[in-house]
C-alpha cells in the first residue's frame, strides 16, 4: 500500500534511492573494538536498518590518520584491516534495506596528545581547544600532504568496504579549522583570504573525488554559521560550499554553531529543557539557497516535527539520531501505524555522557541499545507456561519489569504505594528543565497496559498482599530512601534532595547543599533552590564538581549556578550538623587535605548521599521463596531463565532489582529489569 506520509517517501540521492527520509546521522557510540566496526557495531546499525531507517551513517568522526588518535573510540580508517569489517556491516545493512555511509575526519586538536601513537596533534594555528585541552603544533606542508593522502585512502577503504558514500566532518576538526577565520591565523598561502583558507579543504575534496570516481557519494557535515567570535558567517559558509560542490560534494548536512567547548557542544546537540528543532528554520533558509540535497539533525525528536520539516521543504533528509538510539524501530512503528508505541527520546543526553563516564553510549531508558548481541529490542512471547507475577514498586525498575513480563505473556500485578507511577523519576522530573524525563514512565505505563498489566496504586504491599496473589514470581522493585546515615550527628536537622524536589522544602536564606553522590540529584536540588532565591553553597568531598554528570549535562547546571551565584566548595566532607546558639543549623566540614575543619552557619542543610534500599519486604518474602533470592549470574548474563532452587518448600521465585538492591541510576534499574525478565 502506498503511503502519503512525507517521511516515508523515497528520495534520490545522486544514483542512490533511499527508501524514506529518516536518517541516523553520524555519531560515534564507541562500540568499535580495536578501532574496527566488529559485531557489536554492526548489530547496532543492523537493528536500525531492520527497524526501517532510510540511511544510517556509521563512524562518527572516523579518523584518517594516526596523528588523529581516537578521543572516544573512533573507528580507524587508516588501517587496511577495516575493509572486511566495513564490508560485513554494509552487506547486512543493505540486505535489510537501508543505505550506509561513514563520516570521515582528521580530528586536528580535538583529541589528546597522550593517546594512540602519541604523535603530536596538528592544527592550522597553535590554538588550544578548551574541551580537549590539547596544544597542537602548526601543521607544516609535509603534514598536509600526507593528511590529504590519508583522506583519499580512507575514502577508498570506505568504498571498498561497500559503503554508499562518506561524509566529511567540517565543524570543530582539522578540515574546517582551515576555512574558519576563527581558527586559521596563518600568514602563509593557506591563511588570510577566503580563497587561501579554503585551499586545503578543497585539496582534500578534489583528491578524494579523483580517487573514488564520480559515482561514490561524498557529503559534508558543516557548520554553516559558527556563532563564534570571528567565526564563519552564513554568507561566507555558502560561498565555501559552492566551491566544495564544484569540487565534488553531493549533499550538505547542516550544523549551526561550534563545538570548541562543552557549552557550545551542548547547544549543537540540545538536550531536554531546550526548544525543539532549534535550527530547522535556519536549515530551511539554507535549503532555499542551495541545489544539493540537505540533511539536518538537532532535537527533531518526534515524528510530527520530522514530518513537518519534510513536508514544508525545510530539508530533504531528517536526522533522528538520538530518537533511534532510544528506539531503533522508529520507522517500522511509524509505517505500521504504531506511532504511539515509539519509545521516546527524552533528551537526557545520557547517551553522550555515558561515553566518557562508562566507556560507551547508553540510552538512559533503552539498555538494549549497543547490547544487541545479548538483549532484544522487541520482546517476544515466552515459550514457557504463563506465570502469575507480582511486581512491587512502579519506579523505573518495576515499570520495566512489568512491561517486559507483560509482553512475555505473563499475568502481572503491580503494587505501588504512591498514587502515581515513576518513583525517583517523578522527583527528578519536577525540575522544570528536566520534566521530559517523565516520558520514561509514561511510555512504560502505556506499553504495560497494552499487555494487560494490572496497576494497583496507593497500595503499600506487605507480605500478605503479595502472597494473596498466589504468585509464581515476585519482583521487588521498592527502590530506596535517602541516606543520611553518614552523619555522626544531626540527621534530624537536615533535609535531603528529595525534600527539595518534592516541594516540601520552603526555600529561604542560606542553604548548604552537600553532595556525596556526584550525580544529578544534588545538582537538580541546587538549581531549584538557587532559582527560587536561596543563597546556595554546594559542597563536595570530590576534587571536581559532580563527577558523574558529564559534559553534555553540566552546561545547563553551570549556567544556572553562574546566574544565581552559587558558591562551590570542593574537597570538604560534611561530618555532622548541630544546632547553633541562634537555633540555626551548623554544618561541620572537614577536608582530607587540611587540618582546619570549617563551620557553616546556615538556614538549612540539604544532603545527598545516595539511597538505602527499601528491602524489608524482600527479606520478609525470602523464606517462602524457592531460590531464597539467589540470582544465577551466569544465566542472567547469558539471557537464560533463572532455575536456582535452594528451598524445596518455596512456592515462588523472588528477585529484587534497581535501588532496592543498592543505590544506582535509571539505566541500571531498567537494565536489571530487562535482562532478568526477558528470560522469564
Ligand atoms: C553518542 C553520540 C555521538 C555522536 N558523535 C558524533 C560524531 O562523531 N560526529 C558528528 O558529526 N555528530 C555526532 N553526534 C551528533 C549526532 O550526529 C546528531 O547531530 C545529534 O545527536 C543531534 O541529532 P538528534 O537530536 O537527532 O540526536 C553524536 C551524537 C551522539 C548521541
Ligand atoms: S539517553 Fe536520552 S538523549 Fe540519549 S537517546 Fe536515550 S533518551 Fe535520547
Amino acid at each position: 500500500m502506498r503511503t502519503l506520509d512525507p517521511l516515508l517517501q523515497d528520495f534520490r540521492l545522486k544514483h542512490l534511492t533511499l527508501r524514506n527520509r529518516v536518517v541516523s546521522t553520524s555519531h560515534e557510540p564507541a562500540y568499535g573494538e580495536d578501532g574496527m566496526p566488529k559485531d557489536r557495531y554492526r548489530l547496532y546499525h543492523l537493528e536500525k536498518a531492520r527497524g526501517g531507517v532510510g540511511l544510517t551513517m556509521i563512524g562518527g568522526s572516523a579518523v584518517v590518520s594516526p596523528d588523529s588518535p581516537p578521543s572516544f573510540g573512533n573507528l580507524l580508517l587508516y588501517r587496511d584491516d577495516i575493509v572486511p569489517w566495513l564490508r560485513r556491516l554494509s552487506d547486512d545493512v543493505h540486505e535489510a534495506g537501508a543505505a550506509v555511509m561513514c563520516q570521515v575526519t582528521h580530528l586536528g586538536r580535538r583529541t589528546s596528545n597522550f593517546t594512540g601513537d602519541w604523535l603530536p596533534l596538528v592544527y592550522p594555528s597553535r590554538l588550544r581547544e578548551p574541551a580537549h585541552r590539547a596544544f597542537p603544533k602548526v601543521a607544516e606542508p609535509w603534514d598536509l600532504d600526507r593528511i590529504v593522502a590519508d583522506f583519499r585512502d580512507a575514502a577508498l577503504r570506505c568504498r571498498d568496504g561497500g559503503l554508499d558514500g562518506i561524509e566529511l566532518m567540517a565543524y570543530g576538526h582539522l578540515f574546517d579549522a582551515f576555512h574558519s577565520p576563527a581558527t586559521n591565523h596563518r600568514s602563509d598561502e593557506l591563511g588570510g583570504t577566503l580563497e587561501r583558507r579554503m585551499a586545503f579543504p578543497r585539496r582534500v575534496i578534489q583528491e578524494i573525488r579523483a580517487a573514488v570516481g564520480p559515482d561514490f557519494i561524498i557529503g559534508i557535515r558543516m557548520s554553516m554559521e559558527e556563532d563564534l567570535a570571528g567565526g564563519l558567517g552564513r554568507e561566507e559558509a555558502l560561498e565555501l560550499l559552492r566551491h566544495y560542490v564544484h569540487d565534488g560534494i553531493d549533499f550538505l548536512s547542516v550544523i549551526k554553531g561550534n563545538i570548541d567547548s562543552d557549552a557550545h557542544l551542548a547547544a549543537v546537540i540540545p538536550s531536554m529543557g531546550t526548544p525543539a528543532a532549534p535550527f530547522l528554520e535556519f536549515t530551511g533558509e539554507l535549503k532555499r539557497a542551495l541545489d544539493i540535497p540537505v540533511m539536518h539533525a538537532a532535537r527533531i525528536q518526534d515524528v510530527a516535527t520530522a514530518r513537518y520539516a519534510v513536508r514544508e521543504g525545510l530539508l530533504d533528509l531528517v536526522g533522528m539520531t538520538r530518537p533511534q538510539l532510544a528506539d531503533p524501530h522508529l520507522v517500522r512503528k511509524l509505517a505500521a501505524g504504531e506511532e504511539d508505541r515509539i519509545r521516546p527520546c527524552v533528551g537526557a543526553n545520557y547517551c553522550l555522557d555515558a561515553i566518557y563516564d562508562s566507556g560507551d553510549a547508553k540510552c538512559i531508558h533503552n539498555p538494549a541499545t549497543g547490547r544487541e548481541q545479548t538483549l532484544p529490542h522487541t520482546i517476544e512471547r515466552s515459550p514457557r507456561p504463563r506465570r502469575k507475577t507480582v511486581v512491587v514498586g512502579a519506579g523505573p525498575a518495576g515499570l520495566e519489569a512489568a512491561r517486559v513480563l507483560g509482553e512475555r505473556g505473563h499475568q502481572v500485578v503491580v503494587f505501588e504505594a504512591a498514587d502515581a507511577p515513576g518513583g525517583q523519576i517523578r522527583l527528578a522530573a519536577s525540575s522544570p528543565r528536566r520534566a521530559d524525563l517523565i516520558g520514561i514512565v509514561d511510555w512504560r505505563v502505556t506499553e504495560a497496559k497494552h499487555s494487560g498489566v494490572d496497576f494497583r496504586y496507593g497500595t503499600l504491599a506487605g507480605t500478605k498482599e503479595v502472597l494473596a496473589e498466589e504468585p509464581d514470581l515476585v519482583v521487588v522493585a521498592t527502590g530506596g530512601t535517602p541516606d543520611r546515615s553518614f552523619l555522626t550527628a544531626g540527621q534530624e536537622l537536615v533535609m535531603d534532595t528529595w525534600d527539595v524536589m518534592d516541594g516540601s522544602f520552603r526555600t529561604h536564606g542560606d542553604v548548604l547543599v552537600y553532595d556525596d553522590n556526584g550525580t544529578e540529584q544534588a545538582m537538580d536540588a541546587t538549581e531549584l533552590l538557587a532559582t527560587r532565591g536561596a543563597r546556595v553553597e554546594l559542597v563536595t568531598p570530590e576534587r571536581q564538581l559532580a563527577p558523574g554528570v558529564g559534559s553534555m549535562n553540566s552546561p545547563a547546571y553551570l549556567a544556572a549556578f553562574t546566574e544565581h551565584d552559587v558558591t562551590i566548595t570542593l574537597a570538604y566532607r560534611l561530618t555532622a550538623v548541630t544546632r547553633g546558639a541562634d537555633g540555626r543549623p551548623v554544618a561541620h566540614l572537614v577536608s582530607d587535605y587540611a587540618d582546619h575543619p570549617l563551620e557553616r552557619h546556615v538556614d538549612q542543610v540539604v544532603v545527598e548521599h545516595g539511597t538505602l534500599p527499601n528491602d524489608d519486604l524482600y527479606f520478609e518474602l525470602l523464606p517462602g521463596s524457592s531460590n531464597l533470592g539467589e540470582v544465577d549470574h551466569e544465566a542472567l548474563l547469558a539471557g537464560s531463565p533463572q532455575t536456582v532452587n535452594r528451598n524445596a518448600a518455596g512456592s515462588y521465585q523472588l528477585f529484587r532489582i534497581g535501588d532496592a538492591v543498592n543505590s544506582r541510576n535509571i539505566h541500571a534499574a531498567i537494565y536489571d529489569a530487562l535482562r532478568l525478565c526477558t528470560a522469564t
